[in-house]
């Protein structure tokens, strides 16, 4: 059995937020005993997303299974756990609630403390376990299906948003135009691979518009030079380059990213920057934020790909900070928040 200290905190982490059913031990906020992730990518492929009623009956097939591999591979028992941390919110609500459901079982069970935990905080607890010397205040670059934020991370549980996507998130727009190129799903993944092979080469704005003076985001107009540049290349028999496109479409979505976040990070005068959510693995995201950090002098926290895409891991450390601070502490009257 694993050899836990008396003041060490386990804290047991379930993530069921979209089409993973994840979830882990985490030690002290920090350290990752196991972090078990089932995906159902496999399942919703064939219909191009996410089916909402279907990743709920997954979630609710795989849930127990996932669980039992956590505590097995963490080489601990139900009893050694401190705290069930759980998504609550952001996602789809038939997915939350049975993350939620099986929280609530297993801390009323234990009688151990139900933790409520934001998706988006978790993604950004990602770096905790990444790197134990990273602390707050800094700056973190929120890229996900659902979200794209520039957050004020002031202190483990207090945030501020500075600015987030007007319409779409970054990574929605990666699925949008991948489905549009007839790529598979997710699309983010796919135009990764396909726009190292390309050149930055086609203009579907000019610079200006789009790195606006604030820190929003806006990823609809985009979409559509996409879309429009695509239709038109073949109304008019053009042939269309594929890794050119992918390559361009990347420049224009992740650039914005990039040149706001190192804008609000020297604003508030941090030396640290961070990276989380699904589209973090990006690759020319990583390098820019490498290249951009170097010219900064700020240092540049991106977690490991595993721990970018949804997992619990980063649910248990972020439920971790929550137990600590007081903050979140639910009861057995915790609801599903999909718009959180
Ligand atoms: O954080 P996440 O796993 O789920 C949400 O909370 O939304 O993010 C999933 C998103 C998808 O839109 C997917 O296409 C995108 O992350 N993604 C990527 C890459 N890997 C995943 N986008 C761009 N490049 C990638 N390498
Ligand atoms: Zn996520």
């Amino acid at each position: 059995m694993i050899k836990k200290e008396q003041n060490d905190i386990l804290t047991l982490g379930i993530e069921t937020s979209c089409d993973e059913t994840s979830v882990a031990v985490v030690k002290n906020g920090r350290e990752v005993l196991s972090n078990i992730i089932s995906s159902q990518i496999d399942i919703h492929k064939r219909f191009g997303g996410v089916v909402p009623e279907i990743a709920s009956r997954n979630h609710t097939m795989a849930i127990i299974n996932v669980l039992d591999q956590a505590l097995t591979h963490a080489n601990v028992k139900l009893d050694d756990i401190d705290a069930v941390a759980v998504t609550y919110g952001a996602g789809l609500v038939g997915a939350l609630l049975v993350g939620v459901s099986a929280a609530k079982a297993i801390s009323y069970l234990l009688d151990k403390p139900l933790i409520a935990v934001n998706h988006i905080r978790a993604h950004i607890a990602a770096n905790y376990l990444n790197d134990s010397d990273l602390a707050p205040p800094f700056l973190c670059a929120v890229v996900s299906g659902g979200h794209t934020e520039l957050v004020d991370v002031k202190d483990y549980t207090h945030y501020e948003i500075l600015g987030s996507t007007l319409d779409d998130a970054a990574g929605e727009a990666f699925d949008k135009v991948a489905r549009t190129l007839g790529l598979g799903y997710p699309g983010g993944p796919e135009i990764d691979k396909l726009a190292k092979q390309g050149k930055n080469n086609i203009e579907f704005f000019k610079t200006a518009k789009i790195i606006s003076d604030d820190y929003n985001f806006s990823y609809s107009g985009l979409k559509t030079a996409v879309i429009n540049y695509l239709h038109n290349a073949r109304q008019r028999e053009q042939e269309i380059n594929i890794n050119d496109v992918c390559a361009s479409f990347t420049y224009y979505a992740l650039e914005p990213i990039v040149q706001k976040a190192f804008d609000a990070a020297r604003e508030l005068g941090y030396e640290n920057i961070a990276l989380a959510g699904g589209v973090a693995a990006n690759s020319y995201l990583r390098q820019r934020f490498d290249e951009t950090g170097k010219k900064y002098d700020i240092n540049v926290y991106v977690p490991s790909l595993k721990l970018c895409t949804d997992n619990a891991a980063m649910v248990a450390s972020m439920g971790y900070y929550n137990f600590i601070n007081k903050v979140n502490i639910a009861d057995l009257t915790l609801n599903a928040a999909p718009s959180l």
